[in-house]
């Protein structure tokens, strides 16, 4: 079966979260770079731990304590200002240079696109207009709506129920390697973004196909339906 439709993770794999750490390094000189990588590193482990736990609050406030978190474990004084400011940025973070490009030639090509995220859908809808994407996405789907994060299968099956396909004919696409296995477990097709070079994760996961940017993506996309 064809791959139909598309689904994006939007932090770090359409918006760029460490492009934040610009504004932390004019803030904090000489730790934006720390503070950026710390910030996402437990805004993630806190959506985990709220969903094992069922202590579910929006990734708005997730986010938010863990720049409280991260601030206070690099020692850096984080006045009211400073977190307003990086706040703000957060909701307007810089999608990759080629996102606008490759989304708009995967919808010429006739494929649906959405976004399936942690972020809650007031963020969500910030961050897509700030870009100009409004256009590109027929779905810009939250979690909130199950109140589980990423990984919880809960999460992923939003995708499914609101596309009204299998799973195995939707692509999930993520850079997060984390998320390409707990899509993959769901029965994702999954396409890894590793944006990083990192290597995989050891949790036994071979992603359906994997590039360094969405416009490895579009390669494999229509390479993928050449040979379906
Ligand atoms: C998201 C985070 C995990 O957008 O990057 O869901």
């Amino acid at each position: 079966m064809a791959i139909q439709a598309i689904i994006f993770d939007a932090y770090g794999t359409l918006f760029d979260v460490y492009s934040i750490g610009r504004l932390a390094e004019k803030l904090f000189p000489g730790q934006g770079d720390a503070l950026a990588a710390l910030w996402r590193a437990k805004q993630i482990e806190y959506t985990h731990l709220r969903t094992l736990c069922s202590t579910y609050k929006p990734f708005w406030e997730v986010t938010q304590d863990a720049l409280v978190f991260s601030c206070k474990k690099l020692g850096l004084d984080l006045n009211l200002d400073a977190q307003q400011a990086l706040m703000a940025q957060y909701a307007k973070l810089a999608p990759f240079p080629e996102c606008l490009s490759v989304l708009q030639q995967l919808r010429e090509r006739g494929l649906r696109t959405a976004i399936l995220s942690n972020g809650n859908s007031q963020m969500l809808d910030a961050v897509v207009k700030a870009a100009g994407m409004q256009a590109l996405f027929s779905h810009v789907l939250s979690v909130d709506s199950v109140q589980k994060y990423k990984t919880a299968p809960e999460a992923y099956q939003i995708g499914t129920d609101m596309l009204g396909t299998g799973a195995k004919n939707i692509l999930f696409v993520s850079s997060n390697g984390w998320d390409v296995c707990g899509a993959t477990w769901f029965g994702y097709k999954t396409f890894w973004v590793n944006r990083a070079g990192a290597p995989m994760e050891e949790l036994g996961v071979t992603p359906y196909g994997q590039g360094r940017s969405l416009v490895d993506l579009l390669a494999f996309v229509g390479h993928a339906r050449e040979h379906s």
